[in-house]
């Protein structure tokens, strides 16, 4: 017998034991409320692998009346600067083939009025809040974590380096391994007790470099990945489709180009992965959870279905049941690169 499935056996054992010790029922067979979704990145524990996406969940608080967040795993906030960016004109976002275009340009309150008005809602809710954080030079991306340093309520900071380093003619800090490295090392020494993450661009010609350099500086984890730098014409009046020239492509489109990057990260680094780019179903996550990531994020789906992150939740429990996965981590980096 292979040794996943002499594993499966295991754990279904376990499950019909306790079922025999805690039940009158001695024939209890087991369901998908067996099923354990719990996963940990780090030190932090998380109810399940599901978390609502930077940008696409605003700062959890508009969504508090349209999800449950008893049933996520987490979320991460909308990214925060150290001052307020009014954002891109509009039109924002425009729909392409089994894909989304957006150029929101990062508009955000501040990190002062997050922790000043934002945060003590959030604090209320029994959920993981997860800061996302950027800067245009790497003393900015500082300055927004000491002052979240002072503020109670987050379980850990998420870097977006996907953003252009002004001080080095706007070439972004996730496409050049140096300039990775030093504000990873920066916004790690500034983060104190917090763990790290970095959310890695898809726009590198070698992410398993990255992701490499970046554990190399103290990230606890990695997130993979941000959108991909796409456009989108209209030709009869020669204009963007968007309130900018061009803008970041998310939605299913990008999955399978999303889940290759995965994979070399995680044949790259020991430290956990975080996929994301393109979810909409239970097979999706589990897809994700096959080539090494510990946990996934979902983005573009809330937009048509706010609560698809508690449904996705009840969906991959039913789904695991199904493929006889007891415990979700048993899957993550499972797949066989052998051919035929
Ligand atoms: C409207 C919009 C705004 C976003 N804003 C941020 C942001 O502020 N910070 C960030 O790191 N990623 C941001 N993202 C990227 C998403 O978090 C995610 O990486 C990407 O959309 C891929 O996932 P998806 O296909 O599930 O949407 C944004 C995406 C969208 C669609």
């Amino acid at each position: 017998m292979k040794p996943e499935a002499e594993e499966r056996l295991k754990g279904l054992h376990a499950i019909l034991g306790r079922a025999v010790n805690s039940s009158p029922a001695s024939n209890r067979r087991p369901s998908a409320a067996d099923v354990d979704l719990s996963v940990k990145i780090g030190t932090l524990h998380f109810r399940n692998p599901i978390l609502a996406a930077s940008g696409t969940f605003g700062y959890g608080i508009e969504f508090a009346h349209l999800a449950d967040f008893g049933k996520l795993g987490g979320f991460v906030t909308k990214g925060l600067s150290r001052e307020p960016i009014a954002g891109a004109p509009a039109p924002r976002l425009c729909e392409t083939p089994s894909g989304m275009l957006n150029a929101v340009g990062l508009q955000n309150v501040g990190v002062r009025a997050f922790v000043e008005q934002k945060l003590p809602v959030l604090r209320k809710f029994d959920v993981p809040v997860v800061a996302n954080v950027f800067g245009y030079c790497q003393e900015e991306y500082v300055d927004v974590i000491r002052m979240l340093e002072d503020a109670d309520g987050l379980a850990a900071y998420e870097l977006n380096i996907s953003c252009p380093n002004v001080k080095r003619g706007g070439l972004q800090f996730g496409s050049d391994a140096a300039m990775a490295a030093e504000v990873t090392r920066a916004a790690r020494t500034a983060a104190g007790k917090r763990p790290l993450w970095v959310k890695l661009s898809p726009l590198v010609a070698d992410i398993g470099l990255m992701a490499r350099v970046v554990e190399g500086e103290g990230a606890d984890a990695l997130t993979i990945a941000n959108t991909y730098p796409a456009m989108a014409v209209d030709h009869r009046t020669r204009r963007s489709r968007l309130g900018n020239p061009s803008g970041g492509l998310s939605g299913p489109a990008i999955k399978p180009i999303t889940l290759k990057l995965v994979w070399e990260a995680w044949k790259s680094v020991k430290i956990p992965i975080i996929g994301l780019g393109g979810i909409e179903t239970a097979s999706d996550v589990l897809d994700y959870l096959t080539v090494g990531a510990t946990c996934v994020q979902v983005g573009t789906a809330s937009f048509s279905d706010p609560k698809v992150s508690e449904r996705l939740s009840d969906e991959l429990r039913t789904a695991c049941f199904e493929s006889n996965l007891f415990n979700i981590s048993e899957l993550r980096g499972k797949f066989s690169a052998e051919i035929g």
